[in-house]
């Protein structure tokens, strides 16, 4: 693999973003809603890019002081090689710098490699929000990063 790049997403990647998170999730959020979010003053996402083509996307609302985290995904084919922590460090040192405090996001109750990439990064579990997700109305797992900075 070229060496992967990391920077804020532009409206030129949503096309590929929208092709990661159509192999990535069962209920995918529409290409309308990355165009959304393009506009979103409070929001902020990244790209991993290698060959010139995302292959991987996160995304953040800032909200004061903490982060929320809306999504990660990284293309199928090239998950297991670092690339999602890796893409987790650049967002943190991104909002370390605009003076976020901490971060939170929701994870599915079965996602276990996600949590377990979200624990290595000291992630650790505050609660749960019970039948979350509609499709399924399994919970999700709260989870927080403190003192980020
Ligand atoms: C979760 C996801 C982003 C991880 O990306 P990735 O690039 O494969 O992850 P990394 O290679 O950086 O792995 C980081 C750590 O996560 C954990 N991990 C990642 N995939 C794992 C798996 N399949 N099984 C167990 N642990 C896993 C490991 O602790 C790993 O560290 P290690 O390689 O030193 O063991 C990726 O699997 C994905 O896109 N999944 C579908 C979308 C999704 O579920 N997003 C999260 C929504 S909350």
């Amino acid at each position: 693999m070229s060496e992967v790049v990391f920077r804020k997403m532009i409206v030129d990647d949503i096309d590929a973003v929208f092709e990661i998170e159509t192999t990535s999730f069962s209920h995918p959020w529409s290409r309308q809603s990355f165009c959304d979010e393009m506009e979103n003053e409070r929001a902020l996402y990244i790209v991993a890019v290698a060959e010139d083509k995302p292959i991987a996307y996160m995304g953040t609302w800032l909200i004061f002081d903490e982060a929320h985290v809306t999504n990660v995904a990284v293309l199928p084919q090239y998950r297991r090689l670092g690339i999602g922590q890796k893409l987790l460090r650049h967002m943190i040192d991104i909002l370390k710098h605009k003076g976020i405090c901490s971060m939170t996001l929701e994870v599915r109750e079965s996602n276990f490699p996600a949590q377990a990439m979200y624990q290595k990064l000291g992630f650790e579990a505050a609660g749960i929000r019970k039948n979350y997700y509609e499709d399924t109305k399994e919970n999700a797992i709260i989870m927080w990063l403190n003192d980020i900075g």
